[in-house]
Parts: C-alpha cells; structure tokens; sequence
C-alpha cells in the first residue's frame, strides 16, 4: 500500500516484520480512529473448515473469534474488506461477498479465500497462473507452520493496493499519519 502512495498503517498484537507504520497492538482499541478503510485478516484457527473435526470441543474460542470478525465487520469505517479462508463465518455472520484463489493474482496455487466487503469492489483478478499446487498441505509442521500458512499472497496484496488503495479512490486509505503508536522506520 504504502509503496503505492497509500498513507497505510499495520496494525497486529505482533511486532512488524518490515519497516514501515506499525501499532503493536489490538486493533480493537483502534477501530474508532478515524480510518478511511480497514483490511483485515483474522485469525482463521477456530474458523476454517479445515479445521471444523475440532469445533464442537472449541465453541468457547469460536464464539470469540466469530465476536472479533463481527467487530471489525461492524466498525465504523467506510470501506472494509476481511478476509479468510471458508468456514464458520459464512453460516454464522454472512455468506462472503467474493471467493478468490491466488492463481488469479499470479501464484500457481489453490487457497481458497472469502473476502467480506463494505463499501469496496470486489478485487478483479490480475494475472491468472498456470499452477494449481495445494500449497499449504506442504507446509512442514514447524513452530511458525502458522504463520507461513497465513502468509498473504504478494499478487493478492497488490491487487489490493492498487485496486482499492489511493490509484482508484482519491482519499488516503488511513488518515492517521503521525499516530503517536506507529513506530517509523529507523
Ligand atoms: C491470519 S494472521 C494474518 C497474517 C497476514 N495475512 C500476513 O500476511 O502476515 C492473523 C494475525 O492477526 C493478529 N491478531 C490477532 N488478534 C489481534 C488483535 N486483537 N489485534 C491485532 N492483531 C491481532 C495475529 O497476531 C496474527 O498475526
């Protein structure tokens, strides 16, 4: 985003792994200050269908993500966009506006991704790849097996910065340059 002139802010409980505007933090605390657009990508864990043989023994944990999701979906912002993988939102909140796959943003793989949208379109693919790998059943099951599943397509990402950040709609994604907890790159 900000590559592309977007005035763009992460925000995640977990320290940024690149330069650039970052709150260390919950987004909750920040929901109401003063954002021009919000994209989101949840925790999917209680939420995937892959994961659904485990849903009955964690209903307490999928009620608290489904709150988070309803949360960030109901957050007074004009324009929203979350994401995740197909699961328990779709009957529990609402069926997803768009599905996508990375192999229509140039990656040769399938990762079947719902997008919930407010006030945005849906993303138009870009580039449609060859491949139809089943990336993430490769994963090897190391400690950030997580982490690098949940990873965001950089063909995905783009898409969405171009289509959805400043190029297309003339106001800044995020109004709060200078928010006293973005950390600027050293
Ligand atoms: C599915 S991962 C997103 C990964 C992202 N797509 C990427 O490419 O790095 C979900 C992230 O949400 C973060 N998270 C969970 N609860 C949060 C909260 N309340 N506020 C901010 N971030 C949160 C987690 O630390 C995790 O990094």
């Amino acid at each position: 985003m900000i590559a592309r002139g977007v005035d763009a802010v992460s925000c995640d409980l977990l320290p940024s792994e690149s330069p650039g505007p970052h709150i260390q933090g919950d987004i909750l605390d920040h929901l109401d200050d003063g954002w021009d657009a919000l994209i989101a990508f949840p925790p999917c864990t209680y939420l995937c269908a892959s994961g659904a043989r485990w849903w009955r023994k964690r209903q307490y944990e999928q009620a608290l993500a489904l709150l988070f999701v309803r949360l960030l979906l109901g957050a007074n912002i004009p324009k929203i966009a979350i994401e995740n993988p197909i699961g328990r939102i779709s009957k529990a909140i609402r069926k997803p506006d768009q599905i996508i796959q990375p192999w229509q943003f140039g990656h040769g793989e399938v990762k079947t991704t719902c997008l919930w949208l407010k006030g945005l379109p849906l993303l138009e693919p870009t580039e449609y790849a060859e491949g139809r790998e089943q990336r993430c059943w490769k994963e090897s099951n190391t400690k950030d097996r997580w982490k690098r599943r949940s990873r965001t397509y950089i063909g995905i990402a783009a898409a969405m910065a171009d289509q959805w950040g400043k190029n297309r709609y003339s106001d800044a994604l995020a109004t709060k340059a200078g928010h006293p907890r973005c950390r600027d790159p050293e």
